[in-house]
């Protein structure tokens, strides 16, 4: 074992010892609702598929038409000869659903975070290292957009606007560009930021305010348009409501094509596959047409809220599809995934470093594809009382 391997193995002993230690498990997916693991199936509790839409017909009769039309790879960036004609016709109908002048699709959500957030703060264009002002608890993928920008952040409390507007008025004579980083729902606890507030500050500040829309959009916001209106700069996935797969940013065309000169994760990175714009496609035709579908989920979250609340358990500040129940140490919370995987329901459980230490938990989401009957279930198995210890066929 080479020197870097032994450090490797001793830091998976730390996490196995601290009950952290992650491990992919292989699972199947036949349907929106049901996911099979190990010879038994589960009613997934936590897809963010949230519109069921990854196994709609439309979503994959395209994806097979333009893989049929255009073949399954894109064979090189998009600067080179990626970027395939597909590209216009998705990036206008997403602009419109955002509200923007413009959107540019990337790779994944991770990857757009990652990628776009050093391009917009590189010092050397902006003449100065930029003021981030960033929540918290905002996604991984955007501290790390943080940090290979090389910028500090400028944090404040968990959707807390007047701390964010103390540390902006601290920092008010400072010249150096001003950027505000949030998600508009947060991914782990499902609460929705106070935009319309975060966004005054942003313009009192001459601040630009950067939102992550990614569980918003499709499932939140009239016609699914998310929550990011008041956003100067909208970033996205197409993984969640929408169904497949993609990253994007979405706001002015000098945003767009400083990006195409500047993005490295869209300058070197080859273009998304045609199978997967197809997807993406048929998902911006269908989303504006849901309405039924997110009153559906919404009645859902709140169903299981209302009954959670009745049992004592803390659903923490959630207000959509996302709902968590904070159970505080990684043993409690692993110990009641593995009671609701023996009652056949499949709620994984997150644990620190995902979340701040005390603070683990079972993140469950709601989605078009559930049952009112799989609600109560759920709720049945939480309840200690009832809580089934037998496998129960789905
Ligand atoms: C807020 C937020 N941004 C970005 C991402 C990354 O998106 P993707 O899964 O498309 O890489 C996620 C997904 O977990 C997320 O929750």
């Amino acid at each position: 074992m080479t020197a870097s391997e032994s450090s490797y193995r001793a830091f998976l002993d730390s996490r196995s010892h601290e009950g952290l230690r992650r491990s992919l498990l292989a699972v199947a997916s036949r349907d929106a609702r049901i996911i099979g693991a190990e010879g038994r199936s589960y009613v997934n509790f936590s897809s963010n598929d949230y519109l069921g839409l990854r196994f709609n017909d439309t979503l994959i009769s395209r994806a097979i038409d333009w893989a049929e039309a255009y073949g399954v790879g894109a064979g090189a960036s998009r600067l080179v000869t990626g970027n395939l004609d597909l590209f216009g016709p998705i990036e206008s109908k997403l602009a419109r659903l955002k509200g923007k002048q413009a959107a540019l699709v990337l790779a994944s959500g991770f990857q757009t975070n990652a990628a776009v957030l050093p391009a917009l703060f590189d010092r050397s264009v902006l003449g100065a290292e930029p003021l981030v002002f960033a929540d918290r608890l905002n996604h991984a993928s955007m501290h790390f957009g943080c940090q290979a920008a090389g910028v500090r952040q400028v944090r404040y409390r968990h959707g807390d606007a007047a701390h964010l507007g103390e540390l902006l008025s601290q920092y008010q004579d400072d010249g150096r560009p001003k950027f505000i980083l949030t998600e508009s729902v947060f991914s782990m606890d499902g609460d929705v930021a106070p935009l319309a507030e975060i966004a005054a500050l942003a313009r009192e500040h001459e601040g630009c305010l950067i939102v992550d829309d990614a569980h918003a959009t499709g499932i939140l916001g009239e016609g699914g348009a998310g929550l990011s209106g008041e956003a100067d700069m909208v970033i996205g996935t197409f993984s969640k409501a929408l169904g497949s797969f993609g990253g994007y940013v979405a706001g002015s065309e000098t945003l767009r094509d400083y990006l195409i000169n500047k993005c490295a994760g869209l300058i070197y990175s080859t273009a998304l596959p045609p199978p997967v714009l197809g997807a993406i496609d048929a998902a911006l035709d269908l989303v504006s047409g849901m309405d039924q579908e997110r009153a559906y989920v919404a009645r859902l979250a709140e169903r299981f809220r209302i009954g959670a609340g009745g049992m004592g358990l803390s659903t923490g500040a959630s207000a959509t599809q996302i709902v968590p129940v904070i159970l505080g140490s990684a043993e409690a919370a692993t110990a009641m995934s593995g009671q609701l995987r023996q009652a056949g329901l499949w709620a994984t459980s997150i644990r620190p470093p995902t979340v701040p230490a005390g603070t683990a938990r079972l993140r469950l989401t709601f989605t078009a594809a559930h049952q009112e009957s799989d609600v109560d279930r759920l709720l049945e198995a939480l309840s200690t009382e009832g809580a089934p210890r037998q496998a129960r066929a789905v």
